[in-house]
């Protein structure tokens, strides 16, 4: 019998420290849906579900920050269909959630590029951001139209407005100055990276971000990844040794 996921819970609560910041590329939603002989949207209605496994998973273990690719700025080619789909996904889930996810004590950021959303997709989130914003158990950063390289443009871009308006010398960029202008500047790295559906790319995702993130590939698609499939990353995560290439202590 597959141990519980109470069991698995209280070992990884036992067995060291839990990551303070997971990132999660969500994918698999097309083949679960196809492997039900359902059209795509019906994969990612039921991926919306395993967000709020996750999310619940997260605050009962102590995870303080979750960032989760929720849309690619490639993912604007797909269907016109697939796209209004998932648009009235990001709506829906928002109205269905903002409340419990404020007295939840989570904190919800959307990063993208968010002038591409329509108009009622962007007023979800600003009313999603503005109604969690006191929030202080977990920060959940969802990645809406989203590009790891665009970002690192973006904070060229602002670096660059700072040279010229003389707020900052060209040679005092260091690294400090460029990840405070990323959109995570505020939460640490992500000490864990986790890839649902097999699929061992990065995709564009937090590339600055993710440099010593320790990597986990779940089979598990999407809508099946749960609070089960969760512990089991976390524990998994607790066997590494983290060297940040350091030797071993
Ligand atoms: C990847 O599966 C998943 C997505 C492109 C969308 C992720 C969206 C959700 C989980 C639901 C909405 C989430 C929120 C936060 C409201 P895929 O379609 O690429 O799957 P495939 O590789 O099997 O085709």
């Amino acid at each position: 019998m597959p141990e519980s996921e109470s069991e698995l819970l209280s070992r990884l609560h036992v067995h060291g420290a839990v990551p303070r910041h997971i990132a999660i590329i969500m994918d698999g939603n097309g083949r679960w849906a196809r492997e039900r002989h359902m059209p795509r949207p019906f994969g990612h209605r039921s991926g919306m579900k395993a967000v709020r496994a996750v999310v619940e998973g997260c605050l009962e273990a102590g995870v303080e920050w979750l960032s989760l690719f929720a849309f690619s700025e490639e993912n604007w080619q797909r269907p016109e269909t697939e796209v209004s789909a998932l648009m009235s996904l990001l709506e829906e889930y928002i109205a269905r959630e903002a409340e419990e996810l404020r007295t939840q004590g989570v904190r919800v950021q959307v990063y993208g590029s968010l002038e591409r959303l329509n108009a009622p997709a962007a007023a979800a989130v600003d009313q999603v951001m503005r109604a969690t914003a006191g929030g202080t158990k977990l920060g959940l950063n969802l990645f809406i139209s989203y590009g790891g390289r665009a970002e690192l443009v973006r904070a060229a871009q602002l670096l660059a407005a700072d040279v010229q308006a003389g707020a900052i010398a060209p040679d005092a960029i260091d690294e400090a100055a460029f990840r405070a202008k990323l959109f995570t500047a505020e939460c640490p790295d992500p000490d864990l990276l986790i890839r649902t559906s097999g699929e061992r790319r990065l995709s564009n995702f937090l590339l600055w971000q993710v440099a010593y993130a320790e990597l986990y590939i779940s089979a598990v698609l999407w809508p099946d990844f749960g609070r089960a499939a969760l512990y089991e990353a976390i524990l998994d995560f607790q066997g590494r040794d983290r060297r940040f290439g350091r030797v071993s202590a």
